[in-house]
């Protein structure tokens, strides 16, 4: 694994001052973009997946990338099934080592998150849990609306509540997320350190690093940050 990730850098230095505006419109005006035919098939095929392993409470790895975290997901609840849901047919294709046998909880969807998490709400299906892992930073001022905060989608993951979590290696993203968060359902969200396990270290209580970006970043020394709220679905 790569240990020389760099940090991220951005003229911003804190939270978008356009971040609460650009809230404010998202939660005012409904977002209509039309879903395309080919994400709403991946969600039907793994609803379908989902309903024959028996409709256990349902965990949403939001941009999977190889899906490592999906099969970590997975093991560690033995109880839900979880998807892993990436745009990116290259990244859920490339094989993915796994030790021992694979979990029977799972399945892997090419989908954009965009029109899958609205097809969710739209079927009133409400995950218990959401992991947003690392998303791409996009770390320039123009990009607000590129990040997950800033995307006219965001209320509509809100919605779906549960358990949400984002993890990532800019703490200015983790701000941004859980200030969105507060705005949009007026629950408290804040962002907090987060620390991984080194290889030699399983012993000190802290987690291992459970996606190929999470185990980049700790090898090159970066520190993590995540928001992690419970919402209430609408
Ligand atoms: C920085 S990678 C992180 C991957 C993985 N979570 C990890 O930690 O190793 C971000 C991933 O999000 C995916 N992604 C970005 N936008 C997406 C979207 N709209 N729908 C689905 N996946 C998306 C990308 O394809 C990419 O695999």
């Amino acid at each position: 694994m790569h240990a020389n990730s760099r940090p991220v850098t951005s003229k911003q230095s804190g939270p978008h001052e356009q971040l609460i505006p650009l809230l404010e419109r998202h939660r005012n005006s409904p977002f209509k973009k039309p879903i395309a035919d080919a994400n709403r098939q991946a969600f039907e095929q793994s609803m379908a997946a989902w309903r024959k392993a028996g409709s256990a409470p349902l965990i949403i790895d939001a941009g999977c990338g190889v899906g490592l975290s999906t099969l970590n997901l997975a093991q560690q609840f033995p109880n839900s099934f979880v998807i892993g849901i990436d745009q990116s047919a290259d990244r859920l294709a490339r094989n993915t080592t796994w030790p021992g046998k694979l979990p029977a909880n799972y399945a892997l969807a090419r989908a954009d998150l965009v029109d899958f998490w609205r097809l969710l709400l739209e079927a009133r299906i409400f995950p218990t849990r959401h992991y947003l892992l690392y998303p791409n930073p996009w770390p320039k001022k123009s990009q607000l609306s590129r990040r997950w905060q800033g995307h006219a989608v965001f209320p509509t993951l809100l919605a779906l509540g549960g358990m949400i979590e984002c993890r990532s290696n800019w703490k200015i993203y983790i701000d941004e997320f859980a200030a969105a968060v507060t705005q949009l359902s007026n629950q408290p969200a804040c962002c907090e350190a987060y620390f991984v396990a080194g290889p030699k270290q399983t012993h000190d209580g802290l987690p291992a690093p459970i996606t190929p970006f999470e185990e980049k970043y700790r090898a090159s020394g970066h520190a993590l940050w995540r928001c992690q709220v419970e919402l209430a679905a609408q």
